[in-house]
């Protein structure tokens, strides 16, 4: 495979479009109906050390101007993956996906999950209980849409049982490809010891969004990250033979994209597996064997082995 081409601006023909900017201004250049699948966690007006905090009905009304111009981007089949938190005020919560759904409704699109994203890490609240989980809204612009399930199946908790009665006895009642992985997902996050960790302060991990990209997409369609930070969106595409697009106004940010973009071709970025276990404590260590206890034929032993723990690296992208 050629080295990945990596344009500044838009171009259709470059595989990674990594534009340092606004994202409006990248928006602009874009074509009507041209990109499958925007996912994004936008600023949540915080104070962020990237961000200006806003008044917060200007914070809804910039983000109504973004979140405009990606309908208007968008494939007929595509969809819009955004994913946020809580904005936070003097210890009161707002909701962001209460506050944004109202936008997307209004432009017509169709809301298809909320997707909970539990993650182990974060500050420890002393006056509320200590939040562990953001959402995904996940909006589609039509009711033809791409949904390739079968891609993202996850195992099964009991695979061998079968049905024990009716005309399917004795066959598996589940389905041998895994199991639909559900509207809550954990995952951790990266904080201090991710293998994926760089200077930004929250960024995406890459299991996270190489789910959405293998749903939602196709080979060779065009993903799209208006905020792309260190650009993990870019990551999760490429990998997966997609094409990506990104917006970013810190320069460090868009450096450190490319790098991990350049690293990921040779075969020397490390990324966490979607297939790993999280880290349980209650769980025996992997050098201990586990104590199978079979209850019947139907469920298997109890006791997981975990996941080696050594790094993962994840396959050059010309491979
Ligand atoms: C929540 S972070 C996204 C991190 C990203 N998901 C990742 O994995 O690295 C939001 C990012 O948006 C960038 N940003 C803020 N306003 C922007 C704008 N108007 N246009 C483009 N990027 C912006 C910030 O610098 C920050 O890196």
């Amino acid at each position: 495979m050629n080295p990945i081409k990596i344009s500044p601006q838009f171009n259709r023909e470059a595989d990674c479009v990594l534009f340092e900017g606004d994202c409006l201004d990248l928006i602009r250049q874009i074509p009507d109906n041209f990109v499958k699948l925007i996912v994004t966690s936008p600023p949540y007006n915080i104070g962020k050390t990237y961000e200006n905090k806003l008044d917060f009905n200007d914070y809804l009304s910039q983000q109504r101007q973004v979140i405009e111009g990606c309908v208007r981007v968008l494939e007929e089949s595509g969809s819009i993956c955004w994913q946020v938190g809580n904005f936070v005020n003097n210890g009161e919560i707002i909701p962001l996906d209460v506050v944004l759904y109202p936008i997307f409704a209004s432009l017509g699109l169709h809301l298809r999950n909320r997707i909970v994203w539990q993650f182990g890490h974060g500050l420890h609240a002393s006056k509320r209980f200590s939040g562990r989980y953001e959402v995904i809204l996940w909006f589609t612009k039509t009711d033809e849409y791409t949904f390739n399930l079968d891609d993202i199946r996850v195992p099964q908790k009991y695979p061998q049982k079968k049905h024990f009665k009716g005309p399917k006895k004795g066959e598996l009642s589940g389905n041998p490809l895994g199991k639909n992985p559900s509207d809550i997902w954990n995952i951790p996050n990266v904080k201090a010891n991710h293998v994926e960790k760089t200077v930004h302060p929250c960024q995406f991990p890459v299991e996270l969004i190489e789910r959405l990209v293998l749903a939602m997409t196709n080979e060779g369609d065009w993903i799209f990250d208006p905020y792309n930070g260190v650009g993990t969106t870019a990551i999760a595409a490429l990998i997966h033979k997609r094409k990506a697009m990104g917006a970013e106004i810190v320069p460090e940010y868009v450096f450190i994209a490319k790098d991990r973009i350049h690293k990921a071709e040779r075969g020397e970025l490390r990324i966490r597996p979607m297939e790993r276990h999280v880290y349980d404590p209650r769980t025996p260590y992997q050098n201990i064997p586990p104590k199978v206890v079979r209850l019947s034929d139907d469920v298997p032993g109890q006791g997981q082995l975990l996941e080696p723990k050594e790094d993962y690296k994840v396959k050059g992208l010309s491979e």
